[in-house]
């Protein structure tokens, strides 16, 4: 059972705009991203083609999404959910707008994504790699954090690469009006096995940070 607390929410000065158009229960990504987390068989080749097809086409723009607010709840999560330091594995990183500060409050990173054209267009200096987070081309417990920052949730290959002790760090920049959303009890009830953690939210957005409980290490 997950003992995932819930911390004071933050106000955030200027919070800037919310996204336009809410990516609500019924936005396709949001059935896609809970098909993911809980359905055996959510993912498939076909499916990755088409979201990395989607994703390509939207790198022309998504520098339009980029804003300082938005870094309002990782930022959070960093400050108050204490992912600790080591290696951080960061999937579904897009341009890498937030790589920086990883690397800077938690350690090295590797940026993860599927779509070519966000990694091409990405934040320079940073090591990318293009890959599929539900087959990742890394090794298992190879990572102190795994983050994802409106990005799919894809439990077993988290789970594996996970090192013993480390965290998963969950940011919805728009809360639940991202397409890309869990509720942060949905997140650790998707990990395998026991998880306890906290979770907030910071102006628009949302975090939680995740550890294994101590009696679903296994070693
Ligand atoms: C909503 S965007 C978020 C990008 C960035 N984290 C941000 O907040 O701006 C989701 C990102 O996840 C990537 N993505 C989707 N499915 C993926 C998968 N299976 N493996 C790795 N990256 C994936 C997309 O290409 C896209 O860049």
């Amino acid at each position: 059972m997950a003992d995932i607390i819930r911390l004071e929410p933050i106000d955030v000065p200027d919070p800037g705009e919310e996204a336009p158009g809410p990516g609500g229960p019924d936005h396709p990504m949001r059935k896609v991203t809970r098909q993911v987390a809980f359905e055996e068989g959510g993912w498939s080749g076909e499916r990755s083609a088409k979201v990395a097809a989607l994703f390509d086409g939207l790198s022309e723009i998504w520098h339009q999404n980029i804003s300082d607010e938005r870094h309002a709840p990782l930022l959070d999560a960093l400050a108050r959910g204490n992912p600790g330091r080591g290696p951080v594995v960061e999937l579904g990183c897009g341009l890498c707008d937030s790589t920086p500060l990883l690397e800077r409050h938690i350690g090295p990173v590797v940026a993860v994504d599927l779509s070519m054209g966000m990694l091409q267009r990405a934040t320079p200096d940073v090591a990318r790699v293009r890959g599929d987070a539900g087959e990742l081309p890394l090794p298992s417990n190879c990572a102190g954090s795994v983050v994802m920052i409106n990005a799919l949730l894809f439990p077993e290959e988290v789970d594996r690469i996970l090192a013993p002790g480390g965290t998963v760090v969950w940011v919805n920049t728009v809360g639940e009006s991202t397409p890309i959303h869990l509720p942060a009890e949905d997140v650790a009830r998707a990990l395998p096995g026991d998880w306890s953690g906290v979770w907030s939210t910071a102006g628009h957005g949302l975090w939680g940070v995740f550890r294994r409980s101590a009696e679903s290490v296994t070693g």
